[in-house]
């Protein structure tokens, strides 16, 4: 069997390793296993690359993606969509691995739809798809962070100020309330809740009267503007407010062993799953155990907010 993979969308620490699961696993299993660089651009590129065991030597523990990645415009298109799947057809890649976030699912539903068998893993910082509960890269993101949060702390605390941090996530506040909770933050802004912009002023106050020299607020990204928002604080707490931007240092560095470890089960899982069938499939972690959805379903599942555990952050950061 001929077996494709490649990375796509933002990449996340973990994809290395989930890639590598897949191509020892497929070797051990005696199958054929094409790399194909560049995300869902190197079909078109034709970019491909027969894989051995030596090519995913030596890339357990590295951030990024050694195939490379790319969020292709081209996917978007009936007729791109077509010519990939020619493409892969020509080629002779009968099962088509996709490590990625949604982007890159929809992307992989759309071959599917011509014909194409697919397997998605979930790999995103975000970890905003709903149909699982930890993608690869999140843990090793939210540590980022968490090393980021204790600097900040640092120098808040050396000179009684408010800081807020803001970080990735699109749409979904998990990298803020996880990273929040951990790294006990004050206040959590994300776009589940929004901004209770009095709530946060609040608590810097009541801070400020218990002699408290740190306030460390969590900001998901594209929800207020973080500059405007320290200067209102500032204006209305007397406590002097900076902004950090963590920005593109969330999504590199060395995946952390839960991350290395979920991917290396997720690749090996998807590469078991190749056979006779046609597969239209993601996987991914829930209830604790890797299970495999229609991709499609999998896709129209939406992220649920773990409201309890913003309630307990609230109530631990007093
Ligand atoms: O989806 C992962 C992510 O890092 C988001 O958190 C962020 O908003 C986005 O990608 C940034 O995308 P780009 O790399 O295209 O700037």
């Amino acid at each position: 069997m001929r077996i494709g993979v490649l990375t796509s969308g933002g990449d996340a620490p973990g994809m290395n390793a989930a890639l590598r699961a897949v191509v020892r696993v497929a070797i051990y299993e005696g199958h054929d296993v094409v790399g194909i660089r560049n995300g869902f651009s190197g079909i078109f590129d034709k970019d491909f690359k027969a894989m051995d065991l030596s090519s995913v030597a030596d890339i357990i523990h590295k951030g990024g993606t050694i195939l490379g990645t790319s969020r292709s415009e081209e996917m978007r298109t009936e007729e791109g969509i077509l010519r990939a799947r020619r493409i892969l057809k020509e080629e002779g890649i009968e099962h088509l691995i996709v490590i990625g976030g949604d982007g890159s699912m929809k992307g992989a539903l759309a071959l599917s739809d011509v014909g194409q068998s697919v397997i998605t893993l979930p790999a995103t910082i975000d970890n905003d798809l709903g149909y699982q509960e930890a993608s690869i890269g999140f843990y090793t993101a939210v540590e980022t962070i968490l090393d980021a949060v204790g600097k900040v702390r640092d120098t808040s605390s050396a000179l009684r100020r408010a800081n807020i941090i803001e970080v990735m996530g699109r749409e979904c506040g998990d990298l803020a309330l996880y990273a929040g909770i951990a790294g006990g933050a004050e206040s959590v802004i994300i776009p589940e809740v929004g901004l209770d912009f009095e709530g946060v002023k609040n608590k810097i106050l009541a801070g400020k009267k218990r002699g408290k020299r740190h306030h460390i607020i969590l900001l998901t990204e594209e929800q207020v503007p973080a500059y405007g928002l320290a200067k209102d604080l500032e204006e209305a707490t007397g406590v002097e407010t900076r902004v950090t931007i963590l920005g593109y240092i969330q999504r590199g560095g060395i995946p952390t062993g839960k991350d290395r470890i979920n991917a290396s089960r997720l690749g090996a899982e998807a590469v078991s799953l190749c056979g006779d069938e046609k597969r239209s499939m993601a996987l991914g972690f829930s209830e604790g155990r890797i299970q495999s959805f229609d991709l499609k379903e999998a896709l129209a599942v939406e992220k649920s907010f773990d409201r309890a555990l913003y309630d307990i952050l609230d109530k631990i950061s007093i």
